[in-house]
């Protein structure tokens, strides 16, 4: 098999089976008093914790509760706050095993949810009011299901406190969040590294499924922004996102200036991000294009370098690896023929719309994040030999996780998968854990737990009906 294929099924499977089981953060029903004091995070479904009674999940202790307590509380997540969470089975998903894992509906999770995306300028104006209204309630309308984390006082055990936010300002805080160094390092769990593209991945799931639940509109997804058939920021408009005013800030005629941002420093103390007060914090400023140093989107050409990558990912798998496709599109690795200075592909958007998005804590705040990512993410359903078809269609359907399942039970992952990850796996891991995904050694552990659970409750049903029969006989 081409190498690159092997690594792109691997890494794809090794998503696939941490997206299984789930322990998302900060669930409400566990920001009590009572969930912090027993360590337990097992919401009720249908009346019985993680829907135990409906067949749904079962409360089980968390592998990482064995390891010492960290001193940055995203590490071992969730170590720092809770030893018990929802072990979802068959395709139920969520910390309450409410939800159906991504790719999959109905009241039992067992239909097939596949969507195709469109890219935003090919939306019809019915699909795109729809997308724009949906996003606008997401930011107006508070969790009913999240918190999150106001204070980081860890210096009394328990002494936590969150504060509600809105369905949006979740995503971009989890963002936030994973995406600040750790543990006095300079790497991130998010970013400079292959964790990269399948963080993002999680992450638009993540979103895109809570704003189905809050909306109702189960076939809401997150369209792309294919910036190769531009070279401006065609979506920079009032039909959009917002036209943008000499000063950066986003045309009053747009409901998009009226969105606030929350985190809005580059750098702030500890983990918490100290302005999540909506009241005080700024708006959305773009500037497309005013950089001298990236004043272009990428074009077709630097796609095509990227996927003529024949590696996913190179040691030591961070900014520095060549001949990477993830630091290609990542954007650190610059295409040979130079016509890129310091940023291309990915951090390129990123630099070239020069204001919100081009700081990673801020990004997540403007719209445009999650478009621009739904097009990186792209990247990794196409395998690399279809990189013409892809280059020659910009229609070209994107879909959406298909059959995972099926590949997860019918491929053993093979144990050397993890190398390559490896520094960046506990961040990954870590990462994964705030949008509710687990580790797969994690998992291999939780399997282990169920199967002997399951084992133990057929002992009983058995015991049970060979008792039934005696006393009938
Ligand atoms: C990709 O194409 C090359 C040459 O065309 C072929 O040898 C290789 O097997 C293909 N890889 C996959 C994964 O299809
Ligand atoms: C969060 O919102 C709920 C419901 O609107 C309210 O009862 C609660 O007091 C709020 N909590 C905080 C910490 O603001
Ligand atoms: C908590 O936040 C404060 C700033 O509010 C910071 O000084 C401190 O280092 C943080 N503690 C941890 C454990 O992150
Ligand atoms: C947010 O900021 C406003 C304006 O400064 C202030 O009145 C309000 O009390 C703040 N809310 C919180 C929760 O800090
Ligand atoms: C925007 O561009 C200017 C140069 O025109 C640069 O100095 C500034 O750092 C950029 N701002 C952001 C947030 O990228
Ligand atoms: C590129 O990066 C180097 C070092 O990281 C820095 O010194 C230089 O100013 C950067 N150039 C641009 C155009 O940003």
């Amino acid at each position: 098999m081409d190498s690159f294929f092997k690594w792109f099924l691997l890494a794809f499977l090794q998503y696939m089976a941490c997206l299984k089981a789930v322990d998302a953060q900060f669930p409400r029903p566990c920001t009590t008093v009572e969930a912090l004091q027993t360590r337990t995070c097992c919401p009720l479904w249908n009346g019985s914790p993680c829907g135990f009674s409906s067949g749904r999940g079962v409360c089980a202790p968390h592998p990482a509760r064995d390891l010492p307590k960290p001193i940055d509380y995203r590490v071992n997540w969730p170590r720092a706050f809770y030893d018990s969470v929802c072990t979802c089975w068959g395709n139920y998903d969520g910390f309450d095993c409410s939800q159906c894992l991504p790719g999959w509906r109905g009241p039992q999770c067992l239909q097939r949810h596949h969507v195709e995306k469109k890219e935003i300028t090919d939306l019809t104006d019915s699909e795109r009011e729809t997308f724009l209204s949906n996003l606008h309630t997401a930011k107006d309308v508070q969790s009913d299901r999240y918190m999150i984390l106001k204070s980081n006082d860890t210096t009394v055990d328990r002494n936590y406190e969150f504060q509600n936010t809105s369905v949006y300002n979740l995503y971009v805080w989890m963002h936030y969040y994973s995406a600040k160094s750790y543990a006095g390092s300079g790497n991130n769990a998010a970013h400079r590294g292959p964790a990269f593209v399948f963080w993002h991945r999680v992450f638009l799931l993540f979103i895109e499924r809570e704003i189905r639940d809050l909306t109702g509109n189960q076939d809401f997804y997150i369209p792309y922004w294919d910036w190769t058939r531009t070279d401006n920021c065609n979506i920079c408009t009032n039909k959009y996102f917002g036209g943008v005013r000499q000063d950066g800030r986003i045309d009053s005629a747009s409901r998009f200036s009226q969105w606030k941002t929350i985190c809005p420093f580059q750098e702030s103390l500890g983990i918490i991000c100290l302005n999540t007060n909506a009241s005080e914090a700024a708006h959305l400023i773009r500037n497309p294009g005013k950089d001298p140093v990236f004043k272009t989107l990428p074009t077709a050409a630097d796609v095509k370098d990227a996927m003529a990558s024949q590696l996913f990912d190179t040691p030591p798998y961070d900014t520095t690896s060549k001949n990477s496709f993830r630091n290609k599109l990542e954007g650190f690795e610059i295409p040979s023929d130079s016509r890129r200075l310091n940023s291309s592909m990915h951090n390129l958007v990123h630099r070239y719309l020069n204001g919100t998005m081009s700081l990673v804590p801020t990004a997540a705040n403007d719209p445009i994040f999650m478009l621009h990512h739904s097009f990186i993410d792209n990247f990794i359903y196409v395998a690399p030999n279809s990189t013409k078809l892809f280059l020659g269609t910009s229609t070209e359907k994107i879909q959406h996780m298909n059959n995972h399942k099926q590949l997860w039970k019918e491929t053993k992952l093979p144990f050397e998968w993890k190398k390559p990850l490896q520094n960046q796996a506990q961040g990954w891991w870590l990462s994964a854990a705030l949008v509710g995904v687990r580790g797969y050694e994690e998992r291999r552990e939780q399997d282990k737990q169920i199967d002997s659970l399951r084992q133990k409750k057929k002992e009983r049903a058995r015991e049970t009906s060979s008792k039934t029969k005696r006393d009938n006989g």
